[in-house]
């Protein structure tokens, strides 16, 4: 789904995808192109997408993920180990990118004023049926991030478990507007898919491991429709791109945290497995604090 496509391609460049999962079915997905998306239609099609894919979403990770437990990556770190929040009770925090929200339910465990933020009702839809299952309730807000409906200031510390930020051309934007909410001091801490992943197929296995496309190629990842509309799009920073984001929006990069795949862990989770993991990182999380 995400990553570089596959070599071979249709006359008007689009590579056919090889599998096809339900939602690529339901949006009509054909193939993957290699050209540029604006904001609008990168949004337009993200939130179909996840709309479309909420349900195999949560079948496929939900156990893992928790009803009310903060992972921040496939390599199994938890909030509760790493601790890159800090203090927890009493401080207001944003989710970014909460779908079902399992991490924001889990903030209020702590005894924070957790918010969830999601561009996606039909992820949403699960974070309110999830918090009937629970009894645990935060407030759900449907956004996108790089327009947060939130005045300047409102929360002490703001996160992301590979929420939005991946999914948005103008990453930029996200981080001006969470420092923006955030005040002085104030936390902002996410994670997104290592950057050294976009040089490999999206392959666990064999095939994950051969370079095929170039880490300075920002080109997005976009998978379309019969007619060439956008279904799902990925866009790439190179590490220097997210340092340089960062700190045009004012905050400081604290620290870049590269969980190690743990030798015990032996499931596989879309791209993420013990083979790959075992030879270069494949989440990158940003812990940054605003000035
Ligand atoms: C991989 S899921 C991660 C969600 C959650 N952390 C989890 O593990 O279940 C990515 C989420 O980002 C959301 N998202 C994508 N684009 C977004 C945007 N522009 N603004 C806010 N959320 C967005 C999607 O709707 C989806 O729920």
């Amino acid at each position: 789904m995400t990553g570089a496509p596959q070599p071979g391609h249709d006359d008007d460049g689009t590579v056919p995808l090889g599998s096809c999962c339900r939602a690529e079915a339901v949006l009509g997905t054909v193939g993957v192109v290699n050209r540029l998306v604006s904001d609008a239609e990168t949004i337009a099609a993200n939130r179909r997408w996840w709309d479309a894919d909420a349900e195999d979403y949560l079948a496929a990770h939900g156990e893992d993920l928790g009803s009310a437990d903060f992972l921040w990556c496939p390599e199994g770190l938890r909030e509760s180990d790493a601790g890159l929040l800090g203090e927890l009770a009493g401080r207001a925090v944003l989710e970014v990118g909460c779908g079902s929200a399992p991490c924001a339910r889990w903030l209020a465990v702590q005894g924070a004023r957790a918010v969830g933020l999601d561009l996606s009702a039909g992820m949403l839809r699960h974070a309110v049926h999830a918090a009937r299952d629970t009894g645990i309730s935060v407030p759900l807000v449907q956004a996108d991030a790089t327009r947060l409906p939130f005045a300047e200031g409102s929360f002490d510390l703001a996160c992301s478990a590979f929420g939005a930020v991946p999914f948005v051309a103008d990453s930029a934007a996200v981080m001006r507007e969470v420092a923006r909410v955030l005040r002085p001091d104030g936390r902002w801490v996410f994670a997104v898919t290592h950057p050294l992943r976009w040089i490999f197929p999206d392959d666990p296995g064999e095939a994950g491991l051969t370079v095929v496309q170039s880490y300075f190629d920002r080109a997005p990842y976009v998978e379309v429709d019969r007619l060439g509309n956008p279904t799902y799009v990925e866009h790439h920073r190179t590490l220097g791109d997210r340092v340089r984001e960062i700190v045009a929006a004012g905050l400081v990069l604290e620290d870049l945290v590269e969980p190690r795949w743990p030798a015990a862990l032996h499931r596989e989770w879309g791209q993420w497995s013990p083979l790959r993991g075992a030879l270069f990182p494949g989440t990158a999380i940003f812990c940054c604090r605003r000035r």
